[in-house]
């Protein structure tokens, strides 16, 4: 016997609780965008994940706020189309949560998280150092379904931390990388060190 619950009947809170426990893993996507006056803003989305490589892309999804407001990194991407997404490991896990405190605009997480700046080489929005990919990209399209929105970023350049990839065949050293992943909100999270490998099956 299976539990059945009518997610397309029930949309919002309880959908969420279920589906956001449900699709997990998910991967954490801390972003840092730029306003107008140029304060650097981060927040982490686990609505995200790479999309395809060619171009390479992304998608993300930052809500609204409870007041119906866009979320400062939603009115960012929307007013200048820049970001920079960094994967975290548990090293910086507590700081990137911390960049999920609700702050009014204007008012930077980054510096009360604890990270350090430096400049991106594509994007005017800067990167958090201490995270151990930093990928800088571009808005391609920015669309509404109801009320989700989603974000199409396209992946301009890569920062991987010496290490984490071979500089020649760029095949990844989980030894040397262990990002964490999403589970349930609010405060579920996953380690990525219990690895295990699977053939690809012959052709028939
Ligand atoms: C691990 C994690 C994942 C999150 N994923 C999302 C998400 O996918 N979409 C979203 O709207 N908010 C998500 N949030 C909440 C936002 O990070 C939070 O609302 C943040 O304050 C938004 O910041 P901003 O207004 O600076 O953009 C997540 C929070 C955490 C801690």
């Amino acid at each position: 016997m299976s539990l059945r619950f009518d997610v397309a009947a029930h949309p919002g809170g309880l959908a969420y609780k279920l589906l956001a426990g449900l699709v997990v893993p998910r991967p954490i996507a801390l972003v840092t965008t730029v306003d107008a006056a140029g304060n650097v803003n981060a927040a982490p989305f686990s609505f995200f994940n790479v999309m395809g490589t060619e171009p390479p892309m992304a998608v993300l999804a930052p809500g609204d706020r409870d007041d119906g407001t866009p979320k400062d990194t939603a009115a960012n991407l929307a007013a200048n189309g820049e970001c920079v997404i960094h994967l975290c490991d548990e090293a910086v896990a507590a700081m990137m949560v911390e960049c999920a405190r609700p702050l009014p605009p204007g008012v930077s997480e980054v510096t009360r998280a604890g990270f350090t700046l430096r400049p991106a080489e594509r994007v005017r929005v800067p990167i958090l150092t201490e995270c151990p990919v930093a990928l800088e990209c571009r808005v391609m399209d920015i669309r509404r379904y109801g009320e989700n929105r989603l974000v199409v970023v396209e992946l301009l350049l890569a920062h991987v931390r010496e290490g984490v990839a071979d500089p020649v065949t760029w095949k990844v050293d989980y030894a040397q990388y262990a990002p964490i992943g999403r589970l349930n909100s609010p405060d579920g999270y996953a380690r990525t060190l219990d690895r295990f490998t699977l053939r690809l099956p012959a052709a028939d």
